[in-house]
């Protein structure tokens, strides 16, 4: 175990969450933009247009600057803040894919320094090896998507890897193809949003009309499709994932993954049929609708893997709840069960290893941090406050919420209690004076 992220109202996967959250929209105008720029570019050369290519100019500096400035500090922050929050979570990852990783961080540098070149090199080397540069770019950092997917789906499907710990085995899970059609598909779309908001700047109307039906329709294809393989990720989720998503998606975010892109791709075909309508403010609305629909769908993601951080191995308030023979790993319950969760974890203060009459609360509160707080605030604002949760129950003395404590792990999202009788007998009488 690791010392553990204590602030108040801000619970680690709020942090997580809002890091990831801005992340999200230039890490997937990376991946697309480029397709568009390089399709523009070759277009303008082509059919002699230049006119296009003031089009190519400012919309790869969008993605040099946006993308490759907040995009990569925003990327890191998304380590930083995993690695405090889950650090045996994030060892286990880098235990298993680390060449993964590394061969992720290879086509990063491609990209990070492809981008640079292709801005600075326009009119400086010749046009074929221009468009090449521009391909080299696109394809490493589509590259970057197909390396992602595979790690991002383990941690919600990880095949057959408990049993035979192989690479591979975990890394093409059954939710692999359909996502990584559907966030390729996805990209286009988003790329096409991005199009249309810095096409929608350009001077010369003939290139502003071409660039916005071109990026619309790519935007709608994009986004049609995403639907279609959106549908069959639901399909092929496990049954453990199916439970959760009965059981946690609520009706605003079942809004959020179906009206946002209902609403983009109205504007993508009512923009196809009029390129000439496009103006600045609304596409920046699309842009946020886009933003609320992924949000949307990366929240469900996050959602539909409790209680696990890593379905099959780990929970997701670190504890390793299986037997994984391949790797040589043993479920630590049994351990924790016979001993005490304040004994297992070494960073328990030495006065609360013990529960006593005197330190009840305190250690009843270390343990609910270990165990909880991962998913759950013990204050009354933030994520799932745990005073409240209590209270709504109706349980009010300690022998109450210990009944609450027993039933947890029937639950298909939360693991259960785990931890000697007195320790339980110490939460909840920590839970019970939290929730008066
Ligand atoms: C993996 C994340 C996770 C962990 C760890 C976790 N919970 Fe939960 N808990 C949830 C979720 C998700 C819900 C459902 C919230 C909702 O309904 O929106 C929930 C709901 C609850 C509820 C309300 C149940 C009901 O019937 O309304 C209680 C009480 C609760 N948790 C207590 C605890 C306690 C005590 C711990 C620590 C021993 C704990 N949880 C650990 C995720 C977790």
């Amino acid at each position: 175990m690791y010392p553990i992220w204590e602030v108040p109202h801000l619970t680690a996967g709020m942090v997580i969450g809002l890091i990831a959250t801005f992340h999200i929209l230039p890490s997937h105008l990376s991946t697309g933009a480029m397709w568009l720029n390089v399709w523009f570019e070759r277009k303008a050369y082509q059919e002699n247009r230049p006119e296009l290519l003031d089009f190519v100019k400012r919309y790869s500096k969008l993605l040099l600057i946006f993308a490759y400035v907040f995009g990569s500090l925003s990327g890191v922050g998304i380590w930083f803040a995993t690695t405090v929050a889950a650090p045996r979570a994030i060892s286990g990852l880098i235990h298993n894919y680390v060449w993964g990783w590394a061969a992720e961080w290879c086509f990063f540098m491609i990209e990070v320094a492809g981008i640079y070149v292709y801005v600075y090199t326009f009119d400086k080397v010749d046009r074929k090896t221009h468009l090449n540069i521009g391909w080299v770019f696109a394809f490493a950092s589509w590259t970057t998507m197909i390396i992602i997917v595979g790690i991002l789906t383990f941690m919600l499907t990880p095949g057959v890897w408990p049993q035979t710990g192989k690479f591979f085995d975990g890394f093409f899970n059954q939710t692999y193809w359909p996502q990584l059609l559907m966030r390729t598909s996805a990209m286009f779309a988003i790329a096409g949003a991005w199009a249309v908001l810095v096409a929608s700047r350009l001077k010369d109307e003939r290139a502003r009309a071409s660039v916005v039906r071109t990026a619309s329709l790519w935007g709608l294809g994009g986004l049609a499709l995403a639907g279609v393989f959106l549908l069959w990720y639901r399909a092929v989720l496990p049954p453990p994932a199916q439970a959760d998503l009965a059981a946690l998606l609520r009706p605003g975010l079942k809004t959020g993954l179906i009206v946002p892109p209902a609403l983009t791709a109205l504007y993508f075909a009512f923009l196809g049929a009029r390129p000439r309508a496009a103006s600045f403010w609304p596409g920046l609305l699309a842009i946020v609708m886009i933003f609320a629909g992924i949000f949307s769908f990366e929240r469900t993601r996050e959602l539909i893997r409790k209680p696990y951080v890593i379905p099959g191995y780990m929970f997701s308030n670190q504890i390793i709840g299986n037997d994984l023979p391949a790797k040589g790993i043993s479920s630590e319950l049994p351990k924790i069960n016979a001993e005490g969760i304040l004994k297992f974890d070494p960073f328990v203060p030495p006065e609360l290893r013990e529960v006593t009459d005197a330190n009840r609360l305190r250690a009843g509160r270390m343990i609910a941090l270990i165990e909880c707080s991962s998913c759950h605030s013990l204050e009354t604002g933030g994520i799932r406050p745990l005073p409240v949760f209590i209270k709504r129950l109706g349980a009010a003395s300690p022998d109450d919420v210990s009944t609450v404590i027993d039933s947890l792990g029937a639950m298909p999202f939360m693991p259960g209690f785990s931890g000697t009788d007195a320790e339980k007998k110490a939460l909840a009488a920590y839970l019970a004076s939290i929730a008066k």
